[in-house]
């Protein structure tokens, strides 16, 4: 049975803008954004929003629902109450570009920083050979569909512009994490490179990120933390020490 919702979107550009008030029909079985689409389709044609699958694997309608950053498409209406205020905004860490449509090319530029993937140079196709608990780790993080929202939700960039530039993110220190536990990555200094390049002193494992991942991936405590150990113990283990030597 259908009802009228109460909608606040955020509206506007880099110059700035505000919430706005919409009653909006809503339907049985809806998720956020197909009150979103409705909107656009009847009361705001110019309103800009970013999606493409709506099967949450696109990673791209991102945005923070009363407050938390979730994916649109993922978020059932029949989650509110009826006659609670919905409120719509973009991410919050990202510049705006317009309305709900933000700039994420910060996560590209850490993303290409980030060294590939270095196989033995003398491994032939067909010679890959993996146990079954690498390739489960590795699945784990490659779930990810870069969404962004736990990029969004981490203080460290969330609440300090400042740090972007020495800081990764979660979701690209669990990249590096990745391949720093890959059985045929020959890269040596990827711990290191965490530390040093991608700011992982600077993440004091909160788990927000973890919190707000809809793929469920346990970034903080499977790749983070364990890549925080491997740098401990390259810096300070003697003995891992003296074998380096
Ligand atoms: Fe999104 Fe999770 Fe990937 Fe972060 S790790 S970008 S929250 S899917
Ligand atoms: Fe940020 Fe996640 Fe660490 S939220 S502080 S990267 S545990
Ligand atoms: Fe693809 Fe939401 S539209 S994840």
């Amino acid at each position: 049975m259908g009802y009228q919702a109460h909608f606040r979107v955020w509206r506007g550009a880099a110059d700035g803008g505000e919430l706005r008030d919409y009653t909006v029909e809503v339907n049985e079985g809806e998720v956020v954004l197909d009150i979103i689409h409705r909107l656009q389709a009847t009361q705001c044609p110019d309103m800009a929003v970013r999606w493409n699958c709506k099967a949450g694997k696109c990673g791209s309608c991102s945005a923070e629902i009363n407050g938390r950053p979730r994916l649109m498409c993922m978020t059932r209406m029949s989650t509110f109450d009826r006659d609670e205020t919905i409120t719509v905004t973009p991410m919050r860490t990202f510049p705006v570009i317009k309305d709900l449509v933000c700039d994420v090319s910060y996560n590209y530029v850490k993303a290409r920083e980030v060294p590939a993937f270095r196989p033995p140079e003398d491994l032939e196709p067909g010679d890959y050979r993996m146990r079954q608990v690498d390739v489960q780790r590795s699945q784990e993080f490659r779930k990810c569909i870069e969404c962004f929202l736990c990029q969004n939700t981490c203080h460290v960039i969330r609440d300090h512009d400042e740090n972007k530039q020495a800081f990764s993110g979660p979701r690209f220190l669990m990249r590096v994490a990745e391949l720093e536990m890959h059985p045929l990555d020959t890269a040596e200094n990827r711990p290191e490179e965490s530390r040093g390049d991608h700011g992982l002193g600077l993440c004091n494992i909160t788990k927000c990120c973890t919190d707000v991942c809809p793929e469920n991936i346990s970034i903080t405590d499977n790749a983070l933390i364990p890549l925080k150990e491997r740098v401990a113990d390259r810096r300070y283990d003697p003995i891992l020490r003296l074998f380096r030597r």
